[in-house]
């Protein structure tokens, strides 16, 4: 991983957000840039516990530039709060920092970013902890996971555990808020939504033990 605060680039090194943020929309180190509107950067305080990176920008997120203030943010922030943290003291980002999709009829429909496309951001997300330091990860669903642990997981069996990421730091792998928005049957939806709200309360818990 980058060391404290600074990562080495083309030209220079990156150790603010205004650097990152002009260095991610300039971006053009997957193909992901050209049908995007614009970069979707990590948003939250500069000096957050607790990091929690999605996937990818969805259709609201790319035209607001802004990650989770779509339908699956609203989940995300529901169960932020449900789990007894404050959203505010979050930062939240995406593996994937452009959203992918493909055209169906007038809509655009979110395609899943390939392993190329995640390997090519992840130097993003390198940054985004170098400069937060947070102290604890949260991979929300398989990308995140596959970004943070190097690796394909199976969401089902690493779920709500401390983990190591590739870079050594604390991971707890969860799943993508979206799935809970997938789910029709409302029984299901209620049981999952409390299983995603128990994982977000133990990396509560693990903050408070740590501090
Ligand atoms: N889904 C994600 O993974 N990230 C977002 O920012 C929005 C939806």
């Amino acid at each position: 991983m980058a060391e404290h605060g600074s990562q080495a680039v083309a030209g220079g090194a990156i150790t603010t957000f205004a650097a990152l943020r002009a260095a991610e929309a300039a971006c053009t180190r997957c193909p992901l840039y050209r049908a995007a509107t614009q970069v979707v950067p990590g948003q939250g305080p500069a000096r957050a516990r607790l990091m929690m990176v999605g996937e990818q920008p969805g259709d609201h997120e790319d035209l607001q530039g802004a990650p989770f203030v779509g339908p699956a943010g609203r989940v995300l922030d529901r169960a932020i709060v449900a789990a007894g943290i404050d959203r505010g003291t979050v930062f939240v980002t995406n593996a994937v920092k452009h959203f992918k999709w493909e055209p169906r009829g007038k809509r655009r429909l979110h395609k899943k970013p390939n392993a190329h496309e995640i390997e090519r951001c992840r130097w993003w997300n390198e940054i985004e902890r170098a400069l937060v330091r947070p102290e604890l990860v949260v991979a929300l669903g398989a990308t995140a996971a596959a970004s943070l642990m190097g690796r394909a997981v199976t969401i089902g069996r690493v779920r709500g555990r401390l983990l190591a990421g590739r870079d050594g730091e604390p991971v707890v792998v969860t799943i993508h808020p979206s799935y809970l928005l997938r789910l029709r049957d409302p029984a299901d939806k209620t049981r999952e939504y409390d299983r995603f709200v128990a994982d977000l309360r133990l990396c509560a818990e693990h903050l408070r033990a740590a501090a």
